[in-house]
């Protein structure tokens, strides 16, 4: 895991990049914001096919255009502005002012973001959109970093479901991961998940997992299948095991001295878009899951079935481990509420 020291040094070369390329916004250079307006640079992991690219350009133009220049977004992809967790870090310190972070990134700001990260809170896409944009569930949540961290939760995107995939060969049960070395994202959810299913877990940022794959330095991973074709991990790891052990889960979110230097007008336009461009994100997403399948298939990856009830045995404990304090079952209760 990095360590506070790496992420400052990091997010300090990364916010003197920023100040080099000029920060601000101009008429002139064609990307939005007026003479006065402001433009959001948006830090994402993402490659430009990938849905959450398209959506959240679409948000840009929409507001853009709904505030007649004066608020504007650029989108930064394929960790240009840093991983994830430095992009955490720039976003809370105001270096860059928008991220789009996986569940687990939050998760280690406030342990109550770990309920949306658990395997089988959420049935299926549609559930979980219904739950997270629902401010009486949502609202102390997603406010809750605002004092520690000045960063905003504004909602999300859909992460799909995510799986298994190997460079070694299919895994049926999770008894062919034993001793096998799997990446997790940066969690204590997450090493605790690899551990159930009796790998060994090797937190690592996103960017970094082709290599990782390829090198050998892990023997695993999961994730839905649009990372899988868009990182081109089917190249290095190409037996995908459809697990579906959990629906994953990334939040925009942005530094809260920014959102409050919005007018009133402003920041309904602001909302406004955002709705549409999650709303369009969740659209595109069955789409694009078909698309990465038939790509990744055609590049030689094979898609194989598990035996999802034995993965779902070993990680059901995991639910009772990890809420431990009673707004987490509140949020539970509640995600679970929904439901049904
Ligand atoms: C998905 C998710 C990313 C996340 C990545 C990961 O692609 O959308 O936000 O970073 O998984 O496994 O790290």
């Amino acid at each position: 895991r990095p360590t506070k020291a790496t992420i400052l040094t990091m997010a300090t070369a990364s916010a003197l990049v920023l100040a080099a390329c000029g920060g601000g916004d101009t008429a002139a250079d064609g990307d939005g914001g007026g003479a006065d307006g402001r433009s959001l640079r948006l830090a994402l992991n993402q490659t430009e096919e990938h849905p959450s690219f398209i959506a959240l350009e679409n948000f840009g133009s929409t507001l853009d255009e709904a505030t007649d220049g004066r608020w504007s977004i650029d989108v930064y992809p394929n960790e240009t502005l840093g991983a994830q967790a430095e992009a955490l870090q720039l976003v809370s310190d105001g270096s860059v002012e928008m991220a789009i972070v996986s569940g687990p990134q939050l998760e280690n700001l406030n342990e109550d973001f770990v309920v949306f990260n658990l395997p089988k809170v959420f049935d299926d896409v549609e559930h979980q959109m219904s739950v997270i944009h629902d401010p009486e569930i949502t609202g102390d949540l997603y406010a809750s970093l605002e004092q520690s961290n000045s960063v905003t939760v504004l909602g999300g995107f859909t992460q799909g479901a995510r799986s298994v995939y190997t460079t070694f060969g299919p895994v049926t049960t999770p008894d062919d991961l034993a001793g096998k070395k799997m990446r997790v994202q940066e969690s204590d959810l997450h090493i605790a998940m690899a551990e159930a299913l009796g790998a060994s877990a090797t937190p690592m940022a996103y960017g970094e997992l082709y290599t990782g794959l390829q090198s050998g330095v892990v023997d695993a991973a999961e994730n839905n299948e649009v990372s899988f074709h868009t990182q081109r991990h089917y190249e290095v790891a190409p037996h995908w095991s459809q697990t579906n052990h959990l629906v994953g889960l990334d939040y925009l979110i942005i530094n809260s001295d920014v959102l409050a230097e919005m007018s009133e007008e402003d920041r309904a336009a602001f909302d406004e878009a955002w709705t549409a461009a999650h709303e369009e994100h969740t659209e595109l997403w069955m789409t694009a899951t078909e698309e990465a399948i038939a790509a990744a298939e055609a590049g030689g990856a094979t898609f194989n079935e598990v035996d999802e009830a034995a993965f779902d045995a070993v990680l059901a404990p995991l639910a009772e481990e990890f809420i431990t304090n009673e707004s987490q079952q509140a949020l539970f209760d509640a995600a679970r509420a929904a439901a049904e």
